[in-house]
């Protein structure tokens, strides 16, 4: 297993829509390693292919908290299938958006559809902060980011720090 490197903001392929996984071959079970490498290490509770540079319809996450067993999840071609009326604000971060946090208001319950690496379709209910994450991470497969969820002034407020701190680095 191999840690990634991260996609910082504002890599213009963090705006790209991802594809859908057709071949579940050794390619994507070593991306799916190398996804929870990175996301355990960054450290992190969820993590879109994206954002360790491939553009394809994979997620890991692992919402347990502190010293809990670990649960790894990853989805292929996840998919929300429902979403409960009620809402719930949490303070989202981003590995894509270093150190800033933000309250982003979703629904509280959601129903997901996915292929496992095995090729099984499962679903899932998922409430919580797996809710929160799934939700998320499948924002990212459509190129969208949380800061989206947030006003115009904050999200041009972080849009133009990273901008900043991008050309600093003589990166994008
Ligand atoms: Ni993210």
């Amino acid at each position: 297993m191999t840690i990634r490197p991260l996609i910082i903001l504002p890599d213009p392929l963090l705006r790209q829509l991802s594809d859908p996984v057709v071949d579940l071959d050794g390619r994507v079970k070593t991306l799916i390693d190398d996804m929870f490498e990175t996301m355990y290490e960054a450290p992190g509770v969820g993590l879109a292919a994206v954002q360790v540079g491939v553009t394809q319809r994979i997620v890991t996450m692992d919402a347990t908290r502190g010293d809990d067993e670990k649960q790894p999840l990853a989805l292929i071609n996840p998919e929300i299938i429902w979403s409960s009326d009620d809402l719930k604000d949490y303070e989202e971060g981003c590995l894509s958006i270093p150190d800033y946090h933000e309250i982003v208001i979703r629904p509280a319950k959601v129903g997901v559809r996915f292929l496992t690496l095995a090729g099984k379709v499962e679903e899932r209910e998922m409430e919580g902060l797996a809710a929160t994450v799934i939700q998320h991470e499948i924002d990212h497969l459509n190129g969208k980011l949380f800061i989206d969820h947030l006003s115009k002034l904050k999200r041009d407020r972080v849009l133009k720090k990273f901008q900043k701190l991008a050309r600093h680095q003589g990166g994008v």
